[in-house]
Formats: structure tokens, C-alpha cells, sequence
């Protein structure tokens, strides 16, 4: 019987611990920091997930089999590095691997020495260039700050006001780092993940994440507002299209270079009417998508990523109902927002709930800026969405908000 770490502390880490939870092989899970809300199936660890020293001597001193990294910053901190150091076995790519994501310019500079599918872009390295490029270059354009910005560093600008603005914004809080300018690419986005072993890539399947604060997509990029898996209007050809120009590629292309990439892979793509192309590549499972194919997948996880990392080959098998999720987030996120607000009659709810930013002060409180992830699965897409809404409008979380087209879409034109 296996003894779980899970590194990190929102829905994403939460769906972790259930997930690994359900597994017949696996006897404990403990989550570090985790929240107070994944108290249901994990211990909390109160670590934080820089604190790498502390998390050794735990993963020690609990006889830790597993470690699974959840959240990007301390995958590009080195993490994997130190714990594999300390002779821990843990699951994700080393900090040089984590680059992919936390470095838009090298993913991009990457992706071109391979022809990897993506939008076209130039890097600039300050305000006056990225100002001077954007005067031949009309909107719609898109504006992206390097570094991690938790998908809130992403600007598209439908009008050349709003582009010129964002590159103002991101000058007023970052003063070198450069800046990417890429195309606007139309069509349907996917997120799609894997289980990444050197050459080997095992796909899950696919999640639709919904990026914008608000509905219709308007507002301000989130790091997702609500999820649902699996997505019918995606092709299989477009899925398979990823795979083959986008995620095996880029494992191949990472083991040439010399830093091969263990740990999971996620692509954010967009069917295009020029095919599939990449909008990002993450290191590690999306949040929200991590809730809604985990609540799909069958086969016990710890299993999975212990023969992945082995250089076994997997066969995953997903139950086929449909998962929806929908955020509830603190009033004003991305942007400021007030915490410790009230969460009312969040016990008695006839769905599942991934805690992402609660905390417990004699009742459930907000804490973060996406709170609570409500979830559940059906036959149809419909009767999810249906079922997910209806339970949310039981919550009384006046201090949250919540997008309420979760699970529709509006069809573009591929
Ligand atoms: P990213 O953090 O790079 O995934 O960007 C966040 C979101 O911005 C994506 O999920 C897309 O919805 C949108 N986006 C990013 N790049 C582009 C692009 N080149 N064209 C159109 N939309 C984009
Ligand atoms: N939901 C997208 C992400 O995790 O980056």
C-alpha cells in the first residue's frame, strides 16, 4: 500500500487527493499546504510548496512513495531536482524542463526550431519596441508577459487601444523581462494532457476550459472559470493532429535538447482552419481541467504515474459521462478581491466540490481567488450543466461569483 504527497494547495491538488485516494493500492494521501477543504480525503501538511527542505525531511520521516507535483512555480524552482536528489521518488519535470512553461520565449523559440505548430510572434525586450511593433502591427493582436503569471499575463486585444494599454500594464509591474507579440489565431481551444516519459506521451482526454472572468467570454483572463470533459464538438482528427504536430514533438524535441521532460504535458491548443496550433504549453495538469478528467479516470492513478515513470506503457480508460465544473470565485479575481466572506450550506450539497481556495473560521470562508470548484457528471452534457446549476444557486456565498455558461459554446467556424 502507497504513501502520497501531493505538492500544492487548490481544486487542481484537491482533485489530486481524491483521485489517488480511490485507488485500491493507495493507503494515504497527505496534501502540503493543501486547504481546509480537502480535509474529506487527505491530511493537510502545513508546508509550504517552495519549502523544499521541509518537504524532503516529511516525505522521509512518512516513508513517502510518491511525490506529485501540482502547481508550476515549484516545478520551475527545481523541485524535482531537489527531491530527486534526496533519492524521493516524485512526478514532474526537472526545473530546465519546467522552462516550457515558464518561459513564453523559450516555448516559442522551441517550438519554431521544430515546427511546432503556433501562433507567429516576436519577442521585444522593451516598452518602446513592443510599442514601435504594435504601430505596424494591427489588432486583433495578442500581448503576453514571460514568466509565470498563472494565465493572467495574456492579453488578446480586439483593438489597438486595448494592446497599447496592456503593454503599459506590464510595463508598470515588470521592468526587463521580455514580452511576447503573437498573432490572433480563430478557432475551437482544447486543453489536451499527458503523461510524459522522455519519447513516451500518453494522452488523457481532453478538457474545455473557459478562460474569461465573465460570461460570453468577456473580462479579463482567468486561470479557468469552469471545465467540462469530454468535448464533442472536438474532432478526433484535430486531437490526433495535436498529438502528432504538438505533444510528441515537443518530447521528442525536449529529449534532443538534452533536458527531457518527465511529468505532465499540457498543450493548449486551437483547432485553426490551418490545422492544430499551440497556444501554450503548461508543465503540469490544468485547474480546472485536472478535476474534470480525474473525476473521469478509471484506472488508479498512482499506478499510472509509477509505470510512466518506469518506462512502462499505460492504458488509461475514462468513464465516458459527461464532467462539468463550474469556479466560484472571490468577488473582483483576477484582480483584488475581499477574503473571509461567509460560504453558506456548502455541506449539504448533492454533488461533488473541489476546494480551491477555502478556509475554515467556524464556517467555510473565502480565501483565494477562484474558491470552490462544483462538479458533477451525466449522460449528457445538458443534464450536468443542469444538475451543477441548480446545486450552485443552493450556495450562499454573497462575496463569490460565478460564470453561468459553463457547458454552452458558441460553434467557430474551422
Ligand atoms: P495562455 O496563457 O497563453 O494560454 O493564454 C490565455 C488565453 O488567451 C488562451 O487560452 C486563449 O484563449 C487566449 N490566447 C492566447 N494566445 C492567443 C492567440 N495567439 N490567439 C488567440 N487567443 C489567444
Ligand atoms: N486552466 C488552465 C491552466 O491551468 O493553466
Amino acid at each position: 500500500m502507497r504513501r502520497i504527497l501531493i505538492v500544492g494547495s487548490g481544486g487542481r491538488e484537491h482533485a489530486l487527493a481524491k483521485c489517488f485516494k480511490k485507488s485500491p493500492t493507495v493507503e494515504k494521501v497527505f496534501v502540503a499546504p493543501g486547504n481546509a477543504g480537502m480535509g474529506d480525503v487527505a491530511t493537510i501538511v502545513p508546508i509550504g510548496v517552495m519549502d523544499f527542505e521541509n518537504l524532503i525531511n516529511f516525505s522521509k520521516y512518512e516513508n513517502i512513495d510518491l511525490v506529485f507535483v501540482g502547481p508550476e512555480a515549484p516545478l520551475s524552482a527545481g523541485i524535482t531536482d531537489a527531491m530527486n536528489q534526496a533519492g524521493i521518488r516524485v512526478f514532474g519535470p526537472s526545473a530546465k524542463a519546467a522552462q516550457l512553461e515558464a518561459s513564453k520565449s523559450f516555448a516559442k523559440q522551441l517550438m519554431n526550431q521544430y515546427n511546432i505548430p503556433t501562433a507567429k510572434h516576436v519577442t521585444v525586450f522593451s516598452k518602446v519596441e513592443a510599442l514601435n511593433y504594435l504601430t505596424s502591427h494591427p489588432a486583433p493582436i495578442v500581448i503576453k508577459a514571460d514568466g509565470l503569471m498563472a494565465g493572467k499575463g495574456v492579453t488578446v486585444a480586439m483593438d489597438d487601444e486595448t494592446a497599447v494599454a496592456a503593454v503599459h500594464d506590464i510595463y508598470q509591474d515588470i521592468s526587463y523581462d521580455p514580452l511576447v507579440i503573437e498573432e490572433f489565431l480563430e478557432g475551437e481551444e482544447f486543453s489536451l494532457m499527458a503523461f510524459v516519459n522522455h519519447e513516451k506521451v500518453f494522452p488523457l482526454e481532453i478538457a474545455r476550459d473557459y478562460k474569461r472572468a465573465h460570461d460570453n467570454d468577456k473580462g479579463l483572463n482567468t486561470g479557468g472559470m469552469g471545465a467540462f470533459s469530454p468535448v464533442p464538438f472536438i474532432k478526433d482528427e484535430w486531437v490526433q493532429d495535436a498529438m502528432n504536430n504538438i505533444m510528441i514533438p515537443m518530447a521528442k524535441a525536449m529529449v534532443d535538447q538534452g533536458i527531457p521532460f518527465t511529468g505532465m504535458l499540457y498543450g493548449g491548443c486551437m483547432a485553426t482552419k490551418d490545422g492544430v496550433k499551440t497556444i501554450e504549453f503548461n508543465v503540469r495538469f490544468g485547474d480546472p481541467e485536472a478535476e474534470v478528467i480525474l473525476a473521469r479516470l478509471l484506472t488508479p492513478l498512482d499506478q499510472v504515474v509509477l509505470d510512466v515513470m518506469d518506462g512502462k506503457d499505460v492504458e488509461l480508460t475514462f468513464d465516458p459521462r459527461f464532467a462539468l465544473g463550474v469556479v466560484m470565485a472571490s468577488r473582483g479575481y483576477p484582480q483584488s478581491y475581499v477574503k473571509n466572506t461567509p460560504i453558506k450550506n456548502l455541506d449539504s450539497l448533492g454533488v461533488d466540490v473541489c476546494h480551491m481556495g477555502t478556509d475554515w473560521d467556524d464556517g467555510w470562508v473565502n480565501k483565494g481567488g477562484r474558491v470552490l470548484f462544483v462538479m458533477d457528471l451525466a449522460e449528457t452534457l445538458e443534464k450536468v450543466r443542469e444538475t451543477v446549476y441548480k446545486e450552485i444557486a443552493r450556495i450562499d456565498a454573497p462575496g463569490l461569483f460565478y460564470r453561468s455558461d459553463i457547458g454552452q459554446w458558441k460553434e467557430v467556424q474551422v
